[in-house]
């Protein structure tokens, strides 16, 4: 399926301008484009080589990903390095990034609860995924979960019907739709856990073998 380029107002038209990707972080250390920089504790970039061929996108940081500066680290990202082990994909050659950067949380006593972006933080925030995208030219970015849709290619692309499918924006590199791996470690019954993980593998391995093409 391809799209057409202006599928919607998520992915910023102007992006932030940068020759490397150091450079960007760099920029968006003192990002205040949206007010979720006031509670975190960090700014959460991009990782992954700048040499490579698939782009990860998640939703935005957690708890821990807050504390240690570092995309994925956490429960699900744990989860997500076990999948992509299976499906036979190298973390360490993908870039993995989130669509918004800065941790969104409600305070429950002493716990921080996650909170879901809203649209104006991620339209904000594609600034910089966009321009990390420029850079990097992969060869396929891979979306986990709605956030990251909706930051790549608008309000009309639904993750539902499209899980599973490499999307085709006009000139940008080709979209892999897929779930979150939170999405996982929320399923109770766990028939329907193990049914949603082989999915996810198998989402995963259409990106290892995209990449070899
Ligand atoms: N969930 C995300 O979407 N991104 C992270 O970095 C961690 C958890």
């Amino acid at each position: 399926m391809t799209i057409a380029a202006n599928v919607g107002p998520a992915l910023a038209r102007e992006v932030a301008n940068a020759t490397s990707i150091g450079e960007l972080r760099h920029q968006a250390e003192g990002c205040t484009r949206c007010d979720l920089y006031r509670n975190a504790t960090q700014i959460v970039f991009g990782e992954g080589p700048v040499k490579t061929e698939i782009v990860l996108v998640g939703e935005q940081p957690g708890d821990q990903e807050d504390v240690s500066g570092r995309p994925f680290v956490g429960p699900a990202g744990r989860l997500l390095d076990r999948c992509l082990e299976e499906a036979g994909l190298d973390r360490q050659r993908c870039y993995v990034t989130n669509a918004v950067k800065h941790f969104k949380f409600t305070q429950r006593g002493k716990r921080r609860l996650h909170a879901k972006p809203n649209a104006g933080e991620i339209k904000r925030c594609a600034w910089w995924l966009g321009a990390e995208i420029n850079i990097l030219q992969p060869k396929l970015v891979v979306t986990l979960g709605a956030s990251a849709l909706y930051a790549l290619l608008g309000p009309k692309v639904k993750l539902t019907p499209e899980r599973g499918h490499i999307l085709y924006p006009a000139n940008r590199p080709p979209v892999l739709v897929t779930i979150h791996p939170s999405y996982l470690l929320r399923i109770r019954d766990e028939a329907d856990q193990r049914r949603q993980r082989r999915d996810f593998v198998s989402d995963l391995h259409k990106a290892a073998a995209y990449r070899s093409q």
